[in-house]
């Protein structure tokens, strides 16, 4: 992990400061140990993650009377970042006399089954806050308590009963963990439905559901607590379901050869051409890309870009209004882990041959520290495409050509939640461009029903018949990207323009009509709630401090690559818990705080604590440390292809400068 790579050409001006930062870069690297003195950034290591672990368990036991009755589960631990300011002025400090920011660990743990919010400060070996949340909602479940409640059907006598009753053997049973949402119940417990799938001739679970079957589990007493057993419905058949490798018919397409890396590693600094930036792993929200900044030739310095920048939700809400489907909203992040779902990266087939991978840390339920080999892959692209080019024939007696061909650096990771693949791509490309790419794949969950055929079909079934017995259920996915952008400073003002087709009056042309640009800039939050899809805008966040010697002001633009809003109704009880998915875009002055766009607490949330209500108290954003959000969304109305393994499908969005530089910055590659 902590290699370092030589550098390609990248065009860096050491001052004396980055040589001796270079220099602690090559100590740290050698001694891993000391690695996290690096950065302030860095998530937590396995011997902080343990660390966290004693220090809360100690806290807990001792603070206790009966210690003997406590019970503590850990849900998520993360970094506690330092506060922007601190970061910054670490930055720019002189290393060598300045300690960095203490490490702080931001624990969500369930002792006594009451929901605990903790600090825990690293340096001084203690907890520095333990506050009780007793808001609506529960922390992201752990990946024990799931595999507990799945196990819990194969000893329970009426389970073990349907499933004989409808024939099929036990042994080829599988279960899942379902959360529940919130559907305006007065008083909630953490309870789960557990599903359950049919393997028996495929390894396709999930094309063959076990329809009827409801187990309600609660995870705090772990015993199930209902149990309905309700109509029998044909499991989908296993033919034509699997989808490895060994069962298909050739040929099969080999992949290209590519050479090695190119982009350097510094603990968790990356360089790459003219890029530079930090990259992170969380174990609620997988990759954290932060102050990434672009070297500017012309000023002979690194300009930030981004802070810090990630995906702090997604929302996956099913269509069908079933009994055992119409609660299926999920929260993948703030329910399951994001990056705690992440999978290890396959080389050369999940990435290609030249890429370089990356290990995470998350903390399991007692509080052990858990390692996640190769869940990044960091690699060059060079897919044949064209960064710029022309042909000049216009010059009597000569004809010339000048191409440069691209190439960008990908940061990768595949987040398997359940049934569904989520690829994540962020790119980096010369030009100063960010491409945020997200690829959907994996198996559709669908359900099982006696049709056979379309034309059998007279009622709603909220999707569509792939095969026999099997329907898949329409359903959206909704990204939030927490995107804190600093553009060349952290003092930014969010500017949305608006192209207005004018009409020509007075015949002051032979045009009848042209389209005009209309900005405004954002004085409150309310003024950054951004429907898209109405009419032509352009979304810019730019410094209002800082001009070109044109004299416009240095921006970077967001282009969305194609727009997607919610169709429920704003009084569904989904729409209220995923507030974030009403607009496109959203601005909210900077706070450390607000980081999960679903809210901290997101199973049986009731939308109380979210991006849409910290937004309420309309705060000023203009030139002040913003945060800019978007929300990406696909809506998903399944087809035969999707079965059995969906084709990826992809979405995604750009930040790209606008008048950040002075010109082209790639005429000179
Ligand atoms: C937690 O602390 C108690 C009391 O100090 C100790 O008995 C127990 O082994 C500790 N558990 C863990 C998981 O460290
Ligand atoms: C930061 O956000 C949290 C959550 O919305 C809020 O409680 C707190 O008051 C905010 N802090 C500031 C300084 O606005």
């Amino acid at each position: 992990m902590f290699l370092i790579f030589p550098l390609r050409a990248v065009p860096i001006m050491y001052s004396g400061l980055n040589i001796l930062l270079f220099f602690l870069c090559i100590i740290s690297t050698l001694s891993p140990t000391l690695n996290h003195e690096f950065h302030p950034l860095d998530s937590l290591t396995p011997s902080e993650l343990n660390q966290v672990k004693t220090i809360v368990n100690e806290t807990i036991y001792s603070s206790s009377s009966s210690s003997s009755s406590q019970s503590l589960s850990f849900h998520y631990v993360g970094l506690n970042e330092p506060d922007k300011p601190v970061v910054l002025s670490w930055l720019s400090s002189d290393k060598n006399f300045t300690k960095i920011p203490p490490r702080q660990a931001f624990v969500l743990a369930r002792i006594d089954h009451k929901n605990h919010e903790l600090i825990v400060d690293l340096d001084a070996s203690s907890v520095i806050s333990n506050k009780v949340h007793d808001g609506h909602g529960y922390p992201l479940l752990t990946s024990d308590e799931q595999t507990a409640a799945n196990n819990l059907p194969f000893t329970y006598a009426p389970f073990i009963a349907s499933i004989e009753k409808r024939g099929l053997k036990l042994g080829e049973v599988v279960c899942q963990s379902f959360t529940i949402g919130w559907f305006g119940e007065e008083k909630t417990t953490r309870v789960v439905r557990v599903m359950c799938y049919y393997l028996d001739g495929t390894v396709n679970l999930y094309m063959r559901p076990i329809e009827g079957i409801t187990v309600t589990v609660d995870l705090d007493e772990m015993k199930i607590v209902g149990f309905r057993d309700r109509v029998i419905v044909p499991v989908p058949k296993a033919e034509g379901t699997d989808y490895r490798q060994g069962m298909q018919k050739p040929p099969m397409n080999s992949p290209t050869k590519e050479k090695g890396p190119s982009f350097a590693l510094e603990g968790h600094i990356v360089r790459w051409a003219d890029w530079k930036f930090h990259l992170d792993f969380d174990m609620r929200v997988g990759p954290i890309i932060s102050l990434a900044s672009v070297y500017d030739l012309e000023k002979d310095e690194y300009r930030s870009v981004l802070y810090r920048g990630f995906i702090s939700e997604l929302f996956v809400p099913y269509m069908d209004l079933t009994e055992d489907w119409y609660y299926r909203t999920f929260f993948d992040s703030g329910e399951y882990g994001f990056g705690l779902c992440a999978a290890p990266l396959l080389p050369s087939k999940d990435c290609p041959e030249n890429a370089t991978y990356l290990d995470g840390y998350f903390i399991s339920q007692d509080g052990t520290p858990g390692k996640l080999p190769k869940i990044f892959c960091i690699f060059e692209r060079n897919a044949g495409d064209i960064l710029w080019r022309h042909t000049e024939t216009a010059i009597p007696g000569k004809v010339f050509t000048e191409v440069r061909p691209e190439v960008s650096l990908v940061v990768r990771m595949v987040s398997t939640v359940g049934n569904y693949d989520y690829i994540v791509d962020w790119e980096f490309r010369q030009t100063g461009t960010i491409t945020v790419n997200i690829g959907l794949t994996g198996l559709l969950e669908v359900r099982g029903s006696p049709y056979t055929y379309k034309d059998q079909i007279h009622e709603e079934v909220y999707g569509t018949l792939l095969a026999e017995n099997t329907l898949g259920a329409y359903h959206d996915h909704f990204l939030n990207f927490h995107l804190d952008l600093d553009v060349d400073g952290y003092a930014n003002s969010f500017v949305k323009s608006k192209l207005q087709t004018t009409n020509v009056i007075n015949k002051r042309s032979p045009r009848r009509s042209y389209w005009t640009v209309i900005t405004e800039t954002a004085k409150t939050e309310s003024d950054a709630k951004i429907h898209l899809g109405t009419s032509a805008a352009d979304l810019l966040v730019l410094n209002p401090n800082k001009k070109t010697k044109m004299g416009n002001y240095a921006g970077y633009r967001l282009l969305p690559r194609s727009v997607v809003n919610t169709l429920l109704s704003g009084d569904d009880y989904p729409e209220f818990r995923a507030g974030f998915t009403k607009y496109n875009v959203w601005v909210t002055p900077y706070n450390k705080s607000e980081k999960w766009a679903g809210g901290t607490y997101v199973d049986q949330s009731r939308g109380d604590d979210n991006l849409a209500v910290w937004s309420l108290r309309n705060r000023e954003i203009e030139n002040k440390d913003i945060v800019l959000w978007y929300t990406l969304g696909l809506h998903h109305v399944p087809c035969q292809e999707d079965f059995p393994v969906m084709p990826t499908i992809s979405s995604g969005f750009e930040l790209r400068p606008a008048n950040f530089f002075e010109h082209n910055p790639v005429v000179q590659v």
